[in-house]
């Protein structure tokens, strides 16, 4: 077994828009029941935690962003029986508050040790163009107060990064892909003014799972679904894709633009997609009449466990 390759993986929803507690498990799918469960809170943001175990048994834990901020993400986790402190490693898929807001809470609550992961560019003020032509936010994540919350300065990974057997977090993903439709809303504060922000900072978790393919997760897929896709097969060349789960960012494409996008999805041929958080209800929609049941539902609490 290369070294190149993770034998095992688990990948919990912590954090997502939706919880649903009557979902039936199936294969590598186990739902959250009725039960304490039911107490799982659902909120605009995304988090998740994975185990990615290797070829001589180690296995690496991540928990990758940290949802808006409040008492949500220690609530879930608790109820999901996850421990953070356990973490080897705290990845920020990108600086927008649904995705690093929970992580002050998270330090308050708990002595995290392990380094936070992030591209250079997560920090900074961010805000959100508004559709009257304000302007949403600001919101401001500085490096030195995460290494405050954290009492460690943070590994930033502008580059492909190792951080396990078959496990890689992307780096910056080049936007080069003409298929991608990429967000125009974003804004980065510069010198004092607003700029259109070019989120060079978003990238994805990349695990290459034997005997499955590689196994993708996105945070708000800010760099396009394409590009990223086309990211992690360049950290492993050949590698088919398996699986694509995480925020998509697909809710402000029109109906033309959406189709083109899910097509080409598609044409990829993935074994299982997981389309969460910014991904949209009507391309949630679209997904799943296109790909059945290689396209199923997502909550909170949903674990994807694959070997
Ligand atoms: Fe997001
Ligand atoms: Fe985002």
């Amino acid at each position: 077994m290369p070294a190149e390759q993770a034998v095992r993986l688990s990948f919990t929803v912590v954090v997502d828009n939706n919880v649903d507690v009557f979902l039936p498990s199936q294969g590598p799918l186990h739902y959250p029941q009725p039960g304490p469960k039911s107490m799982l809170l659902a909120a605009q943001g995304f988090s998740s935690w994975l185990e990615v175990e290797g070829p001589g048994g180690e296995t690496t834990r991540i928990l990758y962003d940290f949802g808006r901020g409040g008492t949500i993400l220690p609530h879930n986790l608790e109820l999901l029986g996850i421990d953070p402190t356990q973490a080897d490693y705290l990845v920020l898929s990108h600086g927008h508050i649904d995705h690093y807001g929970g992580l002050s809470y998270l330090a308050a609550k708990y002595d995290l040790r392990s380094p936070l992961v992030t591209h250079p560019r997560s920090f900074g003020e961010r805000g959100v163009r508004q559709a009257g032509g304000g302007v949403a936010g600001p919101w401001l994540l500085e490096q030195e107060e995460t290494a405050t919350w954290l009492g460690n300065a943070p590994i930033l990974a502008d580059k492909p990064t190792q951080l396990g057997p078959g496990l890689w977090v992307s780096g910056g993903i080049p936007h080069q892909s003409e298929r991608d439709v990429l967000w125009p809303g974003g804004l980065r504060r510069e010198d004092g003014q607003w700029q259109p922000d070019a989120l060079e900072d978003d990238q994805a978790l990349v695990i290459n799972l034997a005997g499955r393919g590689l196994v993708v997760i996105t945070g708000c897929c800010h760099a396009g679904v394409f590009n990223t896709i086309d990211a992690a097969r360049a950290i492993c060349p050949g590698v088919p894709l398996y699986a694509l789960a995480g925020g998509l960012h697909l809710n402000f494409l029109d109906t033309e633009q959406l189709e083109g996008v899910v097509s080409g999805l598609v044409d990829e041929n993935p074994g299982l997609v997981l389309p969460m958080h910014c991904t949209g209800a009507l391309a949630q929609q679209v997904l799943r009449n296109r790909l059945g049941a290689r396209c199923p539902f997502t909550t909170v609490g949903l674990t994807l466990a694959l070997d």
